[in-house]
């Protein structure tokens, strides 16, 4: 098993170390299919998840993931926190720190908070989401969910759909795909397309249904409606009539395309419900795919401290 202090992205990250994430995160789904889906491989490490944003599917899954490996569990939420009185970040965790923490996982809207922490505290720190920059557990369970739907990551066809400019799903999954050799496509409003895609390795595509023709699975991002505010696209009927994935846009296909989404789904925008809900999507699997995940996280984690035996 490969270990590191610290997870904050996918960037970088090599193919081998990725590999290791995916392989640990399958031997923990076996064992959250077990009738009692605990082990003690974390009992004494004390882990304090810092969310400053909301959350429900990953914060729940990082709660989960800790009791499933027998860690202690302890939740911060900024909004009934001392942050409200005007406690710095720093000072917060170095604060939580000093209760004798082992891991903190955070979730921030400031794109490198994570790293401002992995910097200041003796703690590991795994990203849980920090702006728009990376949220590397989600690209790593959106990877490992394709890898067990295709067996094999390399040269598949993934197409991105939707604010990829702005998404921290969208770069995660950017770097850690095209490091596993998967060909990477992103589609959506110009306005809402990075610049940078060569740089990242990606082809941009402008029409979602030629787009689809070519693709082995889609990942369609949430409109982040605040955007919509700022001029970045015209309406969101406008938005479903060009970059929607309805029915009628996956049939048109004529075989069998994997739907998935990291949630939460606006139906009816990004996604209709008979989509999301359709036998092609996986993004449930997506959801259950997390919890093991998270295990992985916190185990490699953990692992670099020496703290736990790694096999
Ligand atoms: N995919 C994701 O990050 O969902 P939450 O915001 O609910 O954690």
């Amino acid at each position: 098993m490969q270990t590191r202090k610290h997870l904050l992205g996918l960037e970088g990250m090599p193919r081998e170390e990725i590999q290791s994430f995916l392989d640990t995160a399958k031997s923990f789904l076996e064992v959250l299919s077990r009738p009692i889906p605990k082990v003690p491989i974390l009992r004494g490490i004390t882990v304090v998840n810092l969310f400053f944003e909301p959350s429900t599917r990953t914060r729940i899954a990082f709660e989960l993931a800790e009791k499933r490996l027998s860690a202690d569990t302890l939740n911060f939420a900024a909004s009934s926190s001392s942050v409200l009185k005007g406690e710095t970040l720093k000072d917060t965790a170095r604060n939580i720190e000093a209760m004798r923490i082992n891991v903190v996982v955070i979730r921030h809207s400031a794109p490198g908070a994570p790293h401002f922490l992995a910097n200041c505290l003796k703690s590991s720190v795994i990203n849980a989401g920090d702006g728009a920059h990376e949220h590397p557990t989600q690209g790593l369970l959106d990877i490992f969910t394709l890898r067990e739907h295709f067996g094999s990551l390399e040269n598949l066809n993934v197409l991105i759909v939707g604010d990829v400019t702005h998404s921290r799903v969208a770069r995660s999954n950017i770097h850690g795909l095209t490091t596993m050799g998967a060909n990477v496509s992103v589609c959506g409003p110009a306005t809402l397309l990075p610049f940078e895609a060569e740089s990242l390795g990606v082809t941009l595509v402008n029409n979602l249904d030629d787009a689809l023709s070519e693709t082995d699975a889609v990942n369609i991002l949430r409109i982040q409606l605040e955007r919509q505010k700022t001029g970045l696209f015209p309406s969101l009927r406008e938005y479903r009539n060009l970059f929607g994935l309805t029915m009628d846009r996956l049939e048109k296909v004529g075989r069998d395309i994997v739907v998935m989404h990291p949630g939460p789904i606006n139906r009816g925008v990004e996604i209709d419900s008979e989509v999301a809900d359709s036998k092609y999507s996986v993004i449930l699997q997506q959801v259950t795919n997390g919890v093991a995940i998270r295990m992985a996280a916190l185990y490699h984690v953990v692992g670099a401290s020496g703290l736990v035996e790694s096999n």
